[in-house]
């Protein structure tokens, strides 16, 4: 039995508050080449909240944060994983899919957390405090993933913290991520230097100038700010928990401290609430692109592979994460 396809004149429908009319067109034909490619090689896209709209609503299979993303990566019942998201999404996806082909369409969108800490630096850290144990972001290679006890997303870290039982923990590599964390729990938190490019470069006085600007406005953050900006937001918490409080809460104007995609994929959704639009890019996550998806389906590329003696250790620590 043949499957009909939605058209992406019927999609177009759901990301019209978001994309104006006169940049359909130059997504219609991906769009459609990309369902059909799918659908011949039995493939699914896995988006993370931060990829674009038409991405985001017009071909992904499933989407949401960097720990949904996993859990969901573990119930794919498909030949081929493509990650429309950065190089450390893609590397878990296949650490819970030995078996399948993972793809990501830019080999080059990488994350500035995962790009500022290596394996030795952590083997480093375990010298330097024996004994602690080393609580990994998921925004790492799978490298140092390998050295650690276990991982974490912002979605979990209070609780994957909390569930080791000891006084004091290693938290790598995000310096800011460590201190909102350490603001919430009697654990004494050893943190690392690494920053969200992205996230980083928002301030308190930001918040200052749009409450001004905004009488009233909701202001939410992700745990990637810095802590000044964490204090100052009504709500911190992981791209799934910010959409989630919009969902909730249907606040009559809002500003998402983070990256630009998320308002838009959010405004989708509710489209009563008036997104105020301060945000910054992503670099990263914006080099995927329907074109390159495209071709990555058509070409078979790029296949993420991970070292197995690597991909082993790695893959420990993000099932007992997954099983917190
Ligand atoms: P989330 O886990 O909240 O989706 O965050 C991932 C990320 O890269 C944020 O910058
Ligand atoms: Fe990395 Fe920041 Fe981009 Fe997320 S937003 S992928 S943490 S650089």
């Amino acid at each position: 039995m043949s499957v009909s396809l939605p058209t992406a004149a019927s999609l177009y429908d759901r990301v019209k508050r978001v994309i104006p009319p006169i940049e359909w067109p130059a997504f219609a034909g991906d769009i459609e080449a990309i369902l059909a490619l799918k659908a011949k090689r039995n493939a699914v896209i896995l988006a993370h909240n931060y990829q674009t709209p038409e991405i985001f609503h017009c071909v992904a299979d499933i989407v949401g944060d960097s720990l949904a993303l996993a859990r969901k990566a573990m119930a794919v019942d498909a030949d081929i994983i493509v990650l429309a998201g950065v190089h450390f999404m893609a590397e878990t996806a296949k650490l819970l899919n030995p078996g399948k082909t993972v793809l990501i369409p830019d080999l080059g969108a990488g994350c500035s957390l995962a790009d500022s800490i290596t394996a030795a630096d952590v083997r480093l850290m375990r010298q330097r405090y024996p004994g602690t144990p080393v609580v990994t972001y998921v925004n790492t290679s799978a490298a140092v993933k390998a050295e650690s006890d276990v991982c974490c997303t912002s979605g979990n870290a209070l609780a994957v913290v909390e569930s080791l039982g000891t006084p004091r923990v290693i938290m790598l590599p995000d310096e800011y991520l460590a201190k909102n964390i350490a603001a919430q729990t009697k654990v004494e938190i050893i943190a690392w230097k690494g920053h969200c490019e992205v996230h980083e470069r928002f301030s308190s006085a930001d918040i200052r100038e749009l409450r001004e600007a905004h009488p009233g406005v909701t202001v939410l953050a992700h745990p990637e700010c810095p802590p000044e900006v964490v204090a100052e937001a009504d709500f911190a918490g992981s791209t799934a928990a910010i959409s989630g409080y919009v969902g909730r809460h249907k606040p009559a104007r809002v500003v998402l401290m983070t990256e630009c995609s998320m308002s838009d994929n959010v405004a989708v959704e509710h489209p009563e609430v008036d997104f105020v639009r301060p945000c910054n890019l992503c670099p990263h996550m914006k080099r995927i692109t329907l074109a390159n998806i495209r071709a990555a389906l058509v070409e078979n590329r790029h296949i993420v592979t991970i070292d197995p003696n690597v991909a082993e250790r790695a893959r420990h620590a993000v099932e007992r994460m997954l099983a917190i």
